[in-house]
């Protein structure tokens, strides 16, 4: 039988649900001939070229953050979509690894929360990539090796910390925001029309090849004329863009490692999701990733530290198999602020501790469908 094509599957009724099963599926692989791919640079009908302000952002800004001058960014529109903007990976070579290390090693670090937190105490979850290290690069035994707490991590929060249950922020549960990523995130968004871009809150999510993330909408932020901003790194994915109903059928496009999304103004509060995490293109994490040692471009003009050798190879080992995802949001417009939530431990309604909860719940039940959890 021929293989059928998503756009051929559904209308109506729960398409968005039947097309993040149809993506998800393992066997027989679906027919990937309707996802997007703005990496191709093939124009297709719903490509459409979006507007940059170069003026905003000069090269040496761009550069002290990784990515390359604004003129020589791809950025895609999509038809239908206002507010959509698509990056194809913006970053100079070379600079992506300092990113990934920070993912891996930096973000997962006290003060930032992340789901080992959820049950385990904070003296075992104290230096994640240390504890890590030497289980990721050893060559495997043969037998069935416990997993390492870095193959464990799903999600990491920075700034305001998300609660998966209460679905709010917080103004007590905070810590500094990393100083690097609100500047990555203030470039990357001042290019594409918002000035002073306030980077409050960040959710980093780690897809083994295996994961998924079930179909929802952003909305706990207050202000939603702000952007928020996507980033991807290592192993690809099928992203879903839906409408502002939660059954509106999705479009799919590809997120390669580099490529940046910038969900703004009408297209801020639609549905979305990753059924399926796909293998890079051949050489692309090669070519894009490719090494620590830094061209001398960057070398002179960046703030990046150097990613050493051997944080290196535990990066890439760990991103031959995995994508990072890290999402960036302000959370207050002017004059806004947060309510306190009483002290932690959270109680959910089911009367348990936030850490008493196991596995799938990592990402609260209605959110997540983050599979093979721990
Ligand atoms: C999110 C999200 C998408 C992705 O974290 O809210 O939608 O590309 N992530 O992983
Ligand atoms: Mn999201």
């Amino acid at each position: 039988m021929a293989k059928m094509a998503a756009s051929t599957v559904v209308r109506g009724e729960d398409a968005f649900k039947k097309i993040f099963k149809f993506y998800k599926r393992k066997s027989p692989p679906p027919d990937f001939s309707d996802v997007t791919d703005f990496s191709k640079g093939v124009p297709s009908d719903k490509m459409v070229p979006a507007a940059l302000d170069p003026s905003v952002v000069s090269d040496a800004e761009a550069a002290r953050v990784g990515l390359q001058p604004v003129r020589d960014w791809r950025a895609f529109g999509l038809q239908g979509y206002p507010g959509f903007i698509f990056i194809s990976n913006p970053f100079l070579l070379g600079s992506q690894p300092f990113w990934v290390r920070q993912c891996l090693k930096t973000y997962p670090q006290k003060p930032n929360v992340c789901n080992l937190d959820m049950h385990m105490s904070p003296s075992l979850t104290q230096d994640i990539w240390d504890k890590s290290v030497h289980g990721l690069s050893a060559p495997p035994s043969g037998r069935r090796e416990p997993k390492t707490l870095l193959e464990r991590l799903r999600w990491v929060t920075l700034g305001y910390h998300y609660n998966w249950d209460s679905k709010t922020y917080s103004a007590n549960h905070y810590t500094p925001f990393p100083a690097d990523l609100h500047l990555l995130s203030l470039q990357i968004t001042a290019a594409c029309g918002f000035q002073g871009f306030n980077a409050e809150a960040g959710i980093l999510n780690y897809y083994r090849s295996d994961s998924s993330l079930g179909i929802h909408v952003d909305e706990s932020e207050l202000d939603h004329s702000r952007p928020l901003l996507s980033l991807s790194f290592g192993q690809s994915a099928i992203f879903l863009l839906g409408g502002i109903h939660r059954q509106d059928p999705p479009i799919a496009m590809y997120m390669h490692s580099g490529d940046v999304m910038v969900m703004s103004g009408q297209s801020r509060l639609l549905y979305h999701a990753v059924p399926r995490i796909v293998s890079a293109p051949q050489g692309h994490t090669a070519t894009q990733l490719a090494g620590c040692s830094r061209t001398s471009s960057l070398q002179d003009s960046t703030e990046l530290d150097t990613v050493s050798e051997e944080d290196w190879a535990v990066c890439c080992k760990y991103i031959q198999s995995s994508r990072l995802n890290v999402t960036v949001r302000q959370v207050l417009g002017p004059g806004q602020s947060l309510p306190e939530a009483p002290s932690s431990p959270q109680k959910t309604a089911a009367g348990q501790t936030a850490w008493d909860r196991d596995g799938a719940a990592d990402r609260g039940s209605c959110y997540s469908v983050n599979t093979s959890q721990t």
